[in-house]
């Protein structure tokens, strides 16, 4: 049990001693790592740092190894085959790979997002829908931050493409992601999921939950910062023209003509971030190593221990649902600004996001126009420290 052992995990991560003081609270915008991270990615650089699917030589081998065996571990985190994930930047950079690949599937369709969407899954449809003449739907969330069932219903017929977060990274919502796969596919939609805020802290199986793409980025998940996951469907990949090229996705390069690389470089042209590539694997070891069920537990009870700490404030105010929520808490304070909140618990070495959270329409669907201060947790956060944020909070309301 995580609770048992959360001492000497924290120790393995040297944020933590660097900043004795420091709570934590800001892992959705990014988490931190643990040393064997670190020192992996100082291991590339220092022992075999070259150029991967390249050189001939030792080295270059050794780190091209490294580089396509650390994508066999995130693929099997993530019960995916190898052939299937992509190395992009980020979320954002592999929504838009999607969007752009799709593009030409598009034309004149139908885009179906949530209320429930960051700007990373927002944006980069708006402009495929103005290139490719398609429609956008969005589906309306209820009064807790819960999409609406009977909304989903009525927009998803006609639905060429739905793209959903599976965890809010605002409200908290967990999303059943299932449900909304099964839905969309029986409609004859294809389905792309934001699994940012899902993926570090729940156990995924890709081929069981059945969309067609789904998008990560490791640094949320104790990985390297500049490294992002797509994970598409072998066949729909095979299929997709890359929409970016240049070296290293393509076989075959002649005057009149080329041959694309085959999937998954196809989709990765130029030098990949491999470093980071090579640390995310490292973090996914270390993921394995606490068992994935086991952080999805603790969490579960840090999330319960927030809301109820922080809902005993009568003057704060949240989004999203009471139950079956992320660990995760966007509130308003008694018309305090949210930078205010923020600055305020910076005194006290609490660390929060405040502002929009790059899903600022769902901040305006819940009349928080000035955005919100949200404490997100991971599984390195303890029960005192949310005690001390719910008395770092009173203590700002009595000033008022
Ligand atoms: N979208 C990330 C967050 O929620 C960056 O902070």
């Amino acid at each position: 049990m995580i609770e048992d052992k959360v001492d000497i995990l924290r120790s393995e991560f040297p944020i933590f001693s660097s900043n004795p003081k420091l709570i934590y609270m800001d892992s959705a915008a990014t988490s931190q790592r643990p040393k064997s991270v670190i020192d992996k990615v100082v291991e590339v650089y220092n022992n075999y740092n070259s150029n991967v699917h390249r050189g001939i030589y030792a080295m270059a081998e050794k780190a091209t190894q490294e580089y396509e065996d650390s994508r066999k571990e995130i693929a099997s985190f993530l019960g995916a085959d190898s052939d299937e994930i992509i190395f992009t930047k980020n979320t954002t950079e592999s929504i838009n790979l999607i969007a752009y690949a799709l593009l030409p599937r598009l034309k004149r369709g139908t885009i179906t997002i949530t209320e429930l969407e960051h700007h990373s899954n927002i944006l980069p449809w708006r402009k495929i829908a103005s290139l490719a003449e398609a429609e956008i739907r969005t589906v309306e969330v209820n009064e807790d931050g819960e999409i609406s069932e009977a909304d989903f219903e009525k927009k998803i017929p006609g639905t060429s493409l739905l793209s959903f977060a599976h965890v809010s990274n605002v409200a908290g919502t967990i999303v059943n992601a299932r449900e909304l796969v099964k839905k969309a596919k029986a409609q004859g939609a294809m389905v792309a999921v934001d699994g940012a805020q899902a993926a570090p802290h729940m156990k995924l199986n890709l081929h069981d939950l059945g969309a067609d793409f789904y998008a990560l980025s490791a640094h949320k998940m104790l990985g390297p910062t500049g490294l992002g996951i797509l994970y598409g469907n072998k066949k729909l990949l095979d299929e997709l023209e890359p929409p970016f090229s240049g070296g290293e996705m393509v076989k075959e390069v002649h005057k009149s003509g080329q041959e694309w690389n085959d999937v998954p470089w196809k989709f990765e042209p130029g030098t990949p971030n491999f470093v980071g590539a090579i640390g995310f694997g490292e973090a996914i070891k270390y993921l394995n190593r606490i068992g994935m069920d086991e952080i999805e537990k603790y969490e579960k009870k840090l999330s319960k221990i927030l809301l109820e700490e922080l809902e005993k404030i009568s003057e704060l105010k949240y989004i999203g649902p009471a139950e079956n929520r992320a660990s995760l808490l966007a509130f308003e304070l008694n018309g305090y600004h949210p930078h205010d909140i923020a600055a305020f618990l910076d005194s006290r070495s609490i660390a929060i996001r405040s502002g929009f959270h790059c899903a600022q329409p769902l901040h305006e669907r819940f009349g928080f126009f000035d955005g919100s201060a949200r404490a997100s947790l991971y599984f390195y956060n303890m029960p005192n420290e949310i005690e001390a944020l719910a008395n770092a909070l009173k203590e700002l309301v009595k000033l008022q």
